[in-house]
């Protein structure tokens, strides 16, 4: 049975609040001169939130973005135009709870012949309760952790991070949660079972681990002797976003409140999703970990390249088993 650091949102969230205190060391090393022309990047779940914070702030320094959603399309992206005064945003329709729309988003992006300097796996979600999703995986399973392994094998094996210049990063977006969840439970991994919602808090944490652990894989899979890819983790400390919209409504009220007062605008929290994308101090520097803008070890299960080879092997084999157009990775 795996579980998660937190198993109540009051526990969760007074851990935010301490976060937003801790000393931030590599603040000072973000300025102006962190932009993105000439560049593009890919943002998952960039409709709201920190994500759409990002695809702002990113557009304002000279990136030309893609915003890959589920939701808002077009308005999110006229919105993030408006705000940022850049045109250089488009919206592309991305499910990551159905895994038709996420090859249909890649083979668009192969069609039009775009690809992309920066990805950003943003996306993610948090239900109270467990969901069975089309492909019978449950949603956030699927949305959290599952989809990115298939994103990111896709967008790696398709083309769409660009190989003709150095170094194209991939920055998975996790969280400090992540520390203190259980080891990767394989006997319940890949099957759908129900919960509720103290299981759905443990998930959620839990699903960031196992983010981390591929990560952490993917990172040893792509750069040997060399980084030729940069891929690199980031938790936002906490954001006053849209993360708790499916909390059941008392407890959305009050959280909403907490939220409002003690966590950061995601203008804010995004600034130093936006250094790590963007400053040469992350030259030859993969499988980073920054806790806002300070640089942190993960937890140790991460670093377990035993457990990595494992991950990898039981993600490419339930992909054969749910996705008649899955690959051999
Ligand atoms: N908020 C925090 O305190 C905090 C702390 C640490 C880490 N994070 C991480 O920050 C990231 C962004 O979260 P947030 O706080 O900005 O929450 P948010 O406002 O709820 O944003 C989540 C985004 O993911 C999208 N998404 C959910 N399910 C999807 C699906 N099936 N397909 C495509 N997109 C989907 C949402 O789209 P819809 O609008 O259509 O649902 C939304 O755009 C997440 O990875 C989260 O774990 C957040």
């Amino acid at each position: 049975m795996s579980y998660g650091r937190f198993n109540n949102p009051v526990t969760a969230t007074l851990a935010g609040f301490k976060d937003r205190f801790r000393k931030q060391v590599l603040q000072e090393r973000f300025t102006s001169d962190d932009r993105f022309d000439g560049k593009r990047v890919l943002i998952t779940g960039a409709n709201s939130g920190f994500g759409f914070a990002l695809a702002v702030e990113i557009a304002k320094r000279g990136g030309d973005v893609t915003m890959a959603c589920r939701s808002q399309i077009p308005q999110a992206g006229e919105t993030a135009r408006r705000l940022s005064g850049s045109a250089a945003i488009e919206m592309r329709e991305c499910d990551l709870s159905i895994l038709s729309s996420i090859h249909d988003f890649v083979e668009d992006l192969v069609r039009d012949g775009v690809t992309y300097d920066v990805v950003l796996l943003n996306a993610a979600t948090t239900l109270p309760e467990a969901r069975r999703t089309e492909c019978g995986q449950d949603e956030m399973f699927l949305v959290n952790y599952f989809a990115n392994f298939i994103l990111v094998n896709l967008v790696l094996t398709r083309g769409i991070l660009r190989s003709d210049v150095a170094q194209p990063r991939l920055i998975f977006i996790s969280s400090d949660s992540h520390r203190g969840a259980s080891a990767v439970d394989y006997d319940e991994f890949g099957s759908y079972f129900e919960y509720g919602v103290a299981k759905a808090i443990a998930n959620y944490s839990y699903f960031k681990l196992v983010l981390n652990i591929f990560a952490t894989e993917l990172h040893r899979r792509l750069n040997h002797d060399q980084i030729s890819v940069q891929v690199n983790l980031i938790c936002p400390g906490p954001v006053n976003s849209n993360i708790i919209k499916a909390a059941p409504w008392p407890l959305r009220m009050a959280l909403r409140a907490i939220f409002t007062v003690i966590f950061k605008s995601p203008a804010n929290a995004a600034l130093p999703v936006v250094y790590l994308a963007a400053s040469d101090d992350f030259e030859n520097r993969s499988n980073q970990y920054l806790h806002m803008f300070s640089p942190k070890e993960m937890d140790e299960k991460v670093y377990d390249a035993a457990e990595g080879e494992r991950l990898w092997r039981e993600s490419a084999a339930l992909w054969k088993r749910i996705d008649p157009d899955a690959l051999d990775v």
